[in-house]
């Protein structure tokens, strides 16, 4: 047994030990190991946000232990524009952890036989994976970025598996291998793009990272019914991805002058919206999902900080102090921010603080949205 063999089963073993990854999917998960998919060159974020790169040939040990840790690891920043002795800024592909791929293969349900659309090839690890279950002729994996479709490409064929990468945009599927019998992306969206449900066939399934710009890491299950909609729950608030690429939600930055702002005061906390409970921020960015939100803290490196939402035109800011119970508002601009986070967190509150399994997203050929417990009951929007 090579160290890599031995390394890849260590993983496996702990991924079924933890109780991740079913027995049916054992035999994948041995048969395509990792670190043939893993790039020389890979990303820390260990340096306060910047991305900085790591080459195997200056530690080898240290890129294996990393391919057989259950991480995530950083495979391109910035589309692939910084060279690897530059400061990355943006995660644009990785890796993902063993335990959350188990998880979303499992979540996927698939049997033999069946065909899968994969949305974002990466480095091709989970192709492989699927290839290993279902017999490469099953599927197929698309991959917006060329120089890392090609690499994918090299990757499989090492591995002994060649299904079909396609270099394109994921978001139109790739209607001549229709219809589907499966689904799945690995970058996140804002939006069900249609020409996936409309590649899967009747009962077919579409699982997919889910967010909104208040907040990214749910994971949808659709199922096609015979109206050509998708509807299905959420099976997860755990998977931060990164988001399809034309659906990057915005980063704005608060703005220098804070003049002309109407001010207020609240005894909400921002936490209890957006940090202590990812039920709440999940159902918040359900109702607003165009307002990206973002926490400063103080320069004196103390407790304090800045609650800031940013939606078109519109701004709002809460400041607080550690261990005050009221805190200072300022609302800029056409909408109210901080007004509307309030409301929808209190229609939460109401529904009885519900669980991101409790909502569902429908997506039709005009819109989709997002409900509580049944279709018929929609999220009301902010
Ligand atoms: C988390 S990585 C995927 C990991 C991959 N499944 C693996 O096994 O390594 C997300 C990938 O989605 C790709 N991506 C982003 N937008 C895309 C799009 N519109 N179409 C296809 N791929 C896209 C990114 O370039 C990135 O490689």
């Amino acid at each position: 047994m090579t160290e890599y063999t031995a390394l890849n089963r260590r993983l496996v073993d702990e991924l079924s030990a933890a109780g991740v990854l079913p027995d049916r999917w054992r035999g994948a998960f041995l048969a395509a190991p990792r670190h043939l998919f893993v790039p020389g060159v890979v990303w820390d974020d260990a340096d306060g946000g910047v991305l900085t790169a790591r080459r195997r040939d200056e530690d080898p040990a240290a890129w294996l232990a990393a391919v057989y840790a259950d991480e995530a690891i950083v495979t391109q920043v910035d589309d692939g524009a910084t060279p690897d002795t530059g400061a990355g800024r943006r995660i644009t592909s990785s890796i993902s952890k063993p335990s959350i791929v188990a998880m979303m293969l499992d979540r996927l349900q698939v049997e033999a036989g069946m065909s899968v659309l994969e949305i974002g090839t990466g480095t091709g690890w989970n192709a492989a994976l699927l290839a290993a279950r279902l017999g490469e002729q099953n599927v197929t994996t698309i991959e917006v970025d060329a120089e890392l479709a090609e690499r994918a490409r090299k990757a499989l064929a090492e591995a002994g598996v060649s299904p079909a990468v396609v270099t394109g945009d994921g978001a139109d599927g790739h209607a001549p291998g229709a219809p589907y019998d499966r689904v799945i992306a690995t970058a996140a969206v804002q939006e069900v793009p249609y020409s996936w449900v409309a590649q899967t066939r009747l009962g077919g399934v579409i699982l997919t990272p889910w967010g909104t710009a208040f907040d990214n890491g749910a994971l949808v299950r659709l199922v096609v019914d015979e109206h050509g909609v998708a509807h299905g729950r959420f099976v997860d608030n755990t998977v931060a991805f990164m988001w399809l690429r034309a659906q990057r939600a915005p980063r704005p930055a608060p703005p220098a002058d804070l003049a002309g702002a109407a001010e207020s005061t609240t005894t909400l906390h921002p936490d209890a919206v957006a940090w202590d409970d990812l039920n709440a921020s999940f159902a918040v960015g359900a109702g607003l999902p165009d307002v990206s939100r973002r926490f400063v803290d103080a320069d004196d490196g103390g407790d304090d900080f800045t609650f800031w939402a940013f939606a078109g035109a519109s701004w709002a800011c809460v400041d607080v102090t550690d261990g005050a119970s009221t805190h200072r508002v300022r609302q800029h601009g056409p909408r109210s921010l901080w007004t509307e986070i309030e409301a929808a967190y209190r229609w939460w509150e109401e529904k009885g603080r519900p669980v991101t399994g409790r909502f569902g997203l429908a997506v039709t050929r005009d819109r989709q949205y997002v409900y509580l417990d049944s279709p018929d009951d929609p999220v009301p929007s902010g």
